[in-house]
């Protein structure tokens, strides 16, 4: 007869396998073991979080220790955000926190150097859209001139005739910040970057948002030369400029949109437009990313999804601009009939060309409706 032995086999090994480790038996169980122990010494001391360590924080504060060695070379190459005690501890406990995101940082540095460069608190914010470039030279009463290339951080424009400076002075009396060339999504920046000068406008004091820009008209009641006062968008086709962390110091997590183009200014330039017997036409406008135009199956879809005009921008602005509490208006110029409503392929130049000649025009209803704007009473 074969005798095992407990070391060739022990079946407590394939129950094991089978059903897991043996369930401790009710002396040995934890819970039940913390519980007498409660019941004869009281409750445990409650936990005291590690703290964190002085090394780690100290690195967060100024940075590892290659940065120490070439500060400006390391922040090129990754980006690194600098904090103050006081951001970065939440952040190390991590409790999430708007002041410890990239955003944050660059419109904080941003803000920075351009206070140090002009101390002009504008009103009206205007971003400049295809035709109307030199605005500024013309119409502008100019105090100062910021760069964009002076701000760190600050996504430069890459389209060909799209200058890149903020201008500061006055519209007809009335003090503004006039974003000469705008960045646009399909240069490649995240989102977050396109809005950064709108929420910086809005940071330096701006209060009214006027964006203008150049579209395709979808409504074939329009014809190329027109102007649209934008009365609604449609910017799902766009990423969200808020996605991320929110930033708590611009606005709230969840921004009402149900009246993002302000009645009120809209009613000015109604009759500004009026007044100067300049056609003004209204309807939505839509976003796309661009930066191919449209086929035709799209534009018909847009038609059908209740859009007049299309364009490459704009709709993120108003956007973040609305988050920031800014109050927005926007007219865009209809510098060509959309893709399928006529038989030659569009091109960027004719876009330009047909803004161009409508620009006097688009001038005169910019200033006037600024002029207007200024009695507006602000907060
Ligand atoms: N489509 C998109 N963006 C535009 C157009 C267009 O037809 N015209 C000017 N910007």
């Amino acid at each position: 007869m074969k005798l095992f032995k407990k070391k060739d086999f022990d079946p407590s090994e394939e129950i094991e396998d089978l059903y897991g480790p043996p369930i401790a038996p009710p002396d040995e169980d934890p819970i039940a073991k913390a519980k007498q122990s409660e019941r004869l010494y009281g409750p445990p001391p409650k936990r005291v979080p590690d703290p964190i360590p002085e090394v780690q924080v100290m690195e967060c504060i100024y940075g590892p220790p290659e940065m120490l060695a070439d500060p400006e070379g390391y922040r090129l190459r990754n980006h690194e955000p600098f904090f103050t005690t006081g951001e970065i501890l939440p952040f190390l406990r991590g409790i999430p926190s708007s002041k410890t995101t990239d955003t944050y940082r660059k419109l904080k540095s941003c803000y920075d150097a351009i206070r140090k460069l002009t101390r002009f608190i504008p009103k009206v914010g205007l971003v400049l859209g295809s035709g109307l470039g030199d605005f500024a030279e013309s119409c502008v009463e100019i105090v100062d001139i910021v760069e964009y290339s002076a701000l760190p951080d600050f996504p430069l424009s890459t389209v060909e005739g799209h200058k890149g400076r903020f201008v500061f002075g006055y519209i007809e009396g009335v003090p503004a910040v006039v974003m000469q060339g705008r960045v646009h999504y399909y240069e490649g920046y995240p989102m977050q970057d396109v809005v950064m000068p709108t929420r910086l406008m809005s940071m330096l004091g701006a209060q009214i948002l006027m964006l203008t820009n150049a579209s395709g008209g979808i409504n074939t009641d329009f014809t190329a030369g027109d102007f649209m006062l934008i009365t609604d968008h449609i910017s799902c086709f766009s990423p969200n400029p808020l996605i991320g962390p929110n930033v708590d110091e611009l606005g709230t997590r969840f921004p009402d949109m149900s009246e993002i183009y302000d009645g009120e200014l809209r009613g000015i330039v109604k009759s500004a437009a009026s007044d100067l017997d300049i056609g003004l036409k209204e309807g939505v406008y839509v976003q796309l990313t661009g930066p191919s135009f449209e086929t035709p199956a799209e534009i018909r879809m847009l038609r059908t999804l209740g859009a007049d005009a299309v364009g490459m921008s704009t709709s993120m602005e108003a956007v973040a601009a609305r988050h920031a509490g800014m109050r927005v208006c926007g007219i865009s110029c209809v510098a060509n009939l959309a893709c399928g409503l006529t038989d030659r392929p569009l091109t960027h130049a004719e876009v330009q060309e047909s803004a161009d000649k409508a620009a006097p025009r688009f001038k005169a209803l910019v200033k006037e409706s600024i002029r207007r704007f200024g009695k507006i009473s602000f907060v």
